[in-house]
């Protein structure tokens, strides 16, 4: 009876090991998605011809434009702009502020987050489940973390202009913006749901929508 609980014990660790790690491993040295093809079990099918080109993204160059009501632009190299990152675990983001600019809390499902200034003073914060808030000003060449599905954000604290460039363990981190989440949502979530878990009245929640419907 024990070896039999042994045995359990041993496929279950089969099982439960590979999904405490991110994106899988890849099996072949490289497999460029193909993008026209439906994504098939876990990310892409692999393209049959491939080249040089298929390997090189030259989508994160500065500067983008960042008047919008947040002030801030991203351009993501992840496997829908970049093929090239499928299977591979990988994407990158350049993220640019105007002066006051803030990339909202958000949350990425599938991926740790690695970032580093490369211009300008950033406030960079996360927040664990427990509410505890993790934050410095960083300023050109210092790196932060942000640990796996945790709500984070970034405000520029400096004069001028500020620019990140983020690093993910995923080929598509995905993004969970809370506020377009919550009030910009098709079909929206009822009002019923959004004044009384933020303790406030419709007229708030349909400014709310108002400004984030999509
Ligand atoms: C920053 O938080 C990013 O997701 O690029
Ligand atoms: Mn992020």
């Amino acid at each position: 009876m024990a070896s039999l609980f042994t045995y359990f014990l041993l496929t279950l660790c089969l099982f439960v090991i590979p999904s405490l790690s991110s994106d899988p491993d890849p099996l072949q040295d490289y497999c460029v998605g193909d993008l026209r093809a439906s994504p098939s079990i876990n990310g892409f099918p692999c393209k049959s011809l491939v080249s040089a080109s298929d390997f090189f993204f030259s989508g994160l160059g500065s500067p983008l434009n960042t008047s919008n009501p947040n002030g801030v632009a991203i351009s993501p190299a992840n496997v829908l702009t970049f093929p090239g990152l499928n299977t591979l675990g990988l994407s990158m983001n350049n993220v640019e502020f105007a002066p006051g600019g803030v990339n909202p809390p958000h949350s990425h499902p599938r991926a740790s987050e690695a970032g580093v200034v490369i211009e300008g003073s950033v406030f960079v914060g996360f927040l664990t489940t427990n509410n505890t808030l993790f934050s410095k000003v960083i300023n050109a060449g210092e790196m932060f973390v942000v640990p796996r599905g945790l709500v984070h954000f970034q405000w520029n604290a400096g004069e001028g202009k500020a620019r990140l460039i983020t690093a993910f363990n995923s080929q598509l981190p995905g993004a969970v913006v809370l506020p377009s989440t919550l009030f910009g949502s098709v079909p929206e979530i009822p009002n019923a749901v959004l004044t009384k878990t933020f303790r406030t009245d419709d007229a708030t929640v349909n400014n709310l929508k108002s400004k984030f419907a999509v």
